[in-house]
């Protein structure tokens, strides 16, 4: 990940943001090159499901189609969306605190395991000192002690962490014994926190209770502001399509079932964001909301499952390090009825975990009633109703306006269901680039091995499509190199011109960034009218003809 991380920087993909300032933590910057290749993920994104999409459901043998639109929402909307979507009173991550190191934690980011190192075992071995409060304090502290880590190889962490705890060097880490697997902090008694040792703590139970914290950015509206005319930065984008349903349906006469897809910012004030670009503060969300007859809901949330996870791989995502994976009942969300998360196993998680990339989401009819009625709550039966106070008014009113739709064929009227796949633009756009890291060893033009790093881009999300060089800067080939970049570029590719250095050097710093091409304009061309055709990754090389080599390149982006 470090070199990841580090070729990003270099290459300008992505760069830390305020950066001359120190950074801001869990905000990051795109490059020049990571500029093209989000706008690539989002356009591939956009083209699949709305403008080229063409799939279709088969529903009893018999075909059904369906529109797909596009929404541009604002980011700050009115405060009553996110009380009635659950946001304002539900949208908290637990955190604690540790009172020593003044660290902030999530609740369930910290693991913890539970160790023992009863200095009878040891007499007289201990190289270091135990801190105070484990060595001179009642001996069941000593002996029942829980570590805590944050970091993503925690087990690894957890090992020091106890070492440091008990003031053993690492040669004897066996004398340490632990007892049960490593958990989260979320999943112990409060009571046991006394006996957690916090990252960088020097004795047990600084931890303070785990409290709520809102994740959603607050701003005030106006000049006269006061927190009476507090807003919100939108923590997804789903809740401006649903707030637009009816206005989607009466202006585009779209009939169920349809999608309406956006791509926009979305703002978490996350407590430990990390990761690199994973978790961050403001992040892009690329969002569909699909909209369809509540009997039907089920076939659907399986088609969209199977059709988001499917996109991935056709992008060059490897089956091996994606799964799709169904969420437990516990972990569903208020609304959801039935979730399924795309995962990726980044290079920064252990071996066997994986991060998320998109959720796809049977959301019932929660949503679009919410906005409706009032914010919806389950029952003592499980059944969805608006929640009301002590005085029995509705906690947060709804908009009062009509969100059914009206089949015209069934004379039926009825509030939608919708099934939600919600991918992010930054995590897919990071699983594409840990994907494309190789490194390998090519023979030079002397056919010496020489490292290289190759960014094994999908032509259709390589930031640059294809580098033009004449092979010397005389003999007329500069000129005709230049003539075939504005070519491509006139087609609309986004091209790298490059006569500087060796064309050996050429090409690897061209395959650092992923460019698929690499054309050539070479002593023969003169002559015959030819270049040299080099792909990345076969690193065959051909002769095509200079008149046809944008329709060549074209013809290669589409696959
Ligand atoms: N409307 C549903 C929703 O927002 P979510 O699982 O909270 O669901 C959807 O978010 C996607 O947004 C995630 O799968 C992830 O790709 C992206 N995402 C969420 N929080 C993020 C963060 N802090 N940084 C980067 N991406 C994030």
């Amino acid at each position: 990940m470090e070199k990841i991380v580090a070729l990003c920087k270099r290459r300008g993909f992505v760069f830390q943001n305020s950066e001359i300032y120190g950074g801001q933590n869990g905000f990051w910057d795109y490059g020049p090159l990571g500029t093209e290749l989000k706008r690539n993920v989002r356009n591939v994104w956009y083209e699949d499901m709305v403008q080229s999409h063409n799939e279709l459901l088969l529903q009893d043998g018999a075909p059904v189609k369906f529109q797909m639109v596009g929404l541009e929402t604002s980011i700050i909307m009115h405060p009553q969306v996110w009380k009635c979507s659950g946001h304002y009173d539900l949208f908290h991550d637990m955190m604690v605190d540790c009172r020593e190191t003044r660290g902030r934690y999530r609740l369930d980011q910290v693991r913890v395991r539970r160790v023992s190192c009863n200095e009878k075992t040891v007499p007289g071995q201990l190289d270091g000192t135990p801190p105070d409060s484990i060595r001179d304090g009642d001996q069941k502290e000593f002996e029942h002690v829980i570590v805590a880590s944050t970091a993503e190889e925690f087990q690894e962490d957890l090992t020091a962490e106890a070492l440091r705890v008990f003031g053993l060097k690492k040669k004897y880490a066996d004398r340490v014994q632990w007892d049960g697997d490593a958990t989260t902090l979320d999943r112990i008694a409060e009571a046991d926190f006394a006996y957690v040792v916090a990252p960088g703590a020097s004795r047990a139970g600084s931890f303070t209770a785990p409290r709520e914290f809102n994740l959603m950015f607050k701003t005030i509206i106006g000049a006269l502001g006061s927190s009476e005319d507090a807003a919100f930065l939108r923590p997804e984008t789903a809740q401006g399509i649903f707030v637009n349903f009816r206005n989607v349906a009466d202006s585009t006469r779209v009939k169920l079932p349809f999608g309406v897809a956006q791509i926009g910012k979305s703002f978490r004030n996350e407590i430990t964001p990390r990761n690199f670009t994973f978790r961050s503060r403001e992040f892009e969300q690329m969002e569909i909301e699909f909209f369809c007859h509540p009997e039907q809901s089920r076939d659907w949330y399986t088609w969209w499952r199977d059709h988001r996870y499917q996109w991935y791989q056709r992008l060059g995502i490897s089956p091996d390090r994606l799964i799709l994976r169904d969420h437990e009942a516990s972990e569903l969300a208020h609304y959801s009825v039935g979730t399924a998360d795309i995962e990726y196993a980044f290079p920064f998680l252990e071996d066997g975990e994986y991060g998320e990339l998109e959720g796809v989401a049977h959301r019932g009819n929660f949503d679009l009633r919410s906005h409706m009625e009032g914010k919806l709550a389950k029952n003592d039966n499980g059944e969805l109703e608006v929640e009301q106070d002590e005085q029995g008014q509705p906690v947060h009113r709804g908009s009062g306006k009509d969100l059914s739709y009206f089949d015209d064929q069934s004379r039926e009227r009825f509030v939608p269901h919708v099934i939600e796949p919600s991918a992010g633009a930054d995590r897919a756009t990071l699983a594409f680039i840990c994907e494309a890291y190789h490194e390998d060893a090519q023979p030079d033009e002397h056919g010496k091995p020489q490292e290289r790093t190759v960014m094994k881009f999908h032509p259709r999300l390589a930031p640059v499509k294809a580098a033009v060089f004449p092979l010397i800067k005389k003999e007329g080939m500069p000129e005709k190199a230049a003539e075939i970049f504005g070519e491509l570029k006139a087609a609309g590719l986004n091209c790298h011109y490059d006569q500087q250095g060796a064309i050996g050097r050429r090409y690897r710093r061209q395959d650092e960034i992923g460019t698929p091409f690499c054309i050539t304009v070479d002593g023969d061309t003169a002559s015959d009218n030819t270049v040299t055709l080099r792909d990345r990754d076969s690193l065959e090389q051909i002769r095509v003809g200079a008149d046809r080599i944008v329709q060549e390149i074209s013809d290669r982006l589409k696959v």
